[in-house]
């Protein structure tokens, strides 16, 4: 009997348990492992424009109590995307969260455009703070680093569309509150964070490097107290809701997002461990509720103790 529903922007979603972008493909790999109709929502793989290749391999490698990857957002573009992915969430009814990304400003734009009118999804999520690619004529590694640019893409992903709009941050920035500000500026209904800190690894043995891009990026439970940090930074800083992602293993780790502020949070490097973590850590979140005998996950929001 708890109410554990989160409303972004006009969208209320049934609970605050989410599947993270690149790390739970386009839903349908998951069948099997879990029922995906249970789970808040699944943000898929972030979608281009065009279709991309990826970086050279290998692109995963295992670190203390994480991950390091350098998938370099291959995917097969927003058209195939909408025609041959999407419908199966949608078929399910699934919330699906769409996330876009593009190499300059007017390909987020393009992406966001296809993405519109009947059958569009539930919610986007720009992917400005991916590490693995490259942008054109920015003079910034990742487009959330610098605030004119996140605040510019926002407004305009927004105009473009009726849902809700998330934008995604990095955590590789000297101060988050900032750039959460300016997405806020831009009309976000909210802010996701953190996309993976920026990191490699080195073979000693061989004197070369690891991943096939040199660098990549680190998630899993070995981010969490950075992520948790961002997030109660962040909380407060924006009256926006901030959506909670790094290192989530367990309902206990999302309980202390929600906590430190998250509305809601994402799962990622959990599910390579165990493909049902989702499903998993919405139960485990359900009882640490029942335990702390509160009935309504929003009064859990912000309520560190401090
Ligand atoms: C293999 C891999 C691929 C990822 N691909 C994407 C992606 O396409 N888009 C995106 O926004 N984030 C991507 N991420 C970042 C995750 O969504 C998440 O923000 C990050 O991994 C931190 O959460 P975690 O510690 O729970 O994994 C990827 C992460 C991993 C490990």
């Amino acid at each position: 009997m708890i109410d554990l529903k989160v409303r972004i922007g006009k969208e209320i979603f049934k609970n605050p348990v989410w599947a993270a972008s690149g790390t739970f493909g386009n839903g349908e790999e998951f069948e099997g492992f879990l029922d995906l109709t249970e789970i808040g929502a699944v943000v898929t793989k972030t979608v281009t424009y065009k279709p991309r290749k990826g970086n050279t391999v290998p692109r995963v490698v295992e670190t203390p109590s994480g991950l390091l990857n350098s998938i370099g957002l291959e995917n097969k573009g927003v058209e195939c995307f909408k025609k041959e992915q999407l419908p199966f969430l949608q078929d399910l009814g699934v919330k699906t969260v769409v996330s876009i990304a593009g190499e300059t400003p007017e390909e987020f734009e393009k992406c966001a455009e296809k993405l519109t009118g009947k059958n569009k999804p539930d919610a986007i999520e720009i992917n400005l703070s991916c590490p693995n690619v490259r942008h054109k004529g920015t003079g910034c590694r990742l487009f959330a680093q610098d605030p004119k640019i996140t605040e510019k893409i926002t407004a305009a992903i927004k105009k473009k569309t009726r849902g809700p709009v998330i934008t995604k941050l990095t955590p590789n920035v000297t101060d988050i509150g900032e750039i959460a500000r300016a997405a806020e500026n831009g009309g976000a209904d909210a802010v996701s964070l953190v996309n993976t800190y920026l990191g490699m690894a080195v073979n000693a043995e061989e004197m070369r490097p690891v991943l096939g891009n040199v660098t990549g990026g680190v998630s899993g439970p070995a981010i969490k107290p950075m992520a948790l940090r961002a997030v109660w930074e962040v909380y407060n800083e924006v009256d926006i809701p901030v959506i909670g992602i790094g290192g989530i293993m367990t309902g206990e780790d999302a309980a202390e997002f929600i906590l430190a502020g998250a509305s809601a949070i994402q799962v990622g490097t959990a599910n390579f461990i165990d493909p049902g973590r989702c499903a998993g850590v919405l139960k485990e979140l359900k009882e640490y509720l029942l335990r702390k005998k509160i009935k309504k996950v929003s009064e859990l929001i912000g309520k560190l103790k401090v």
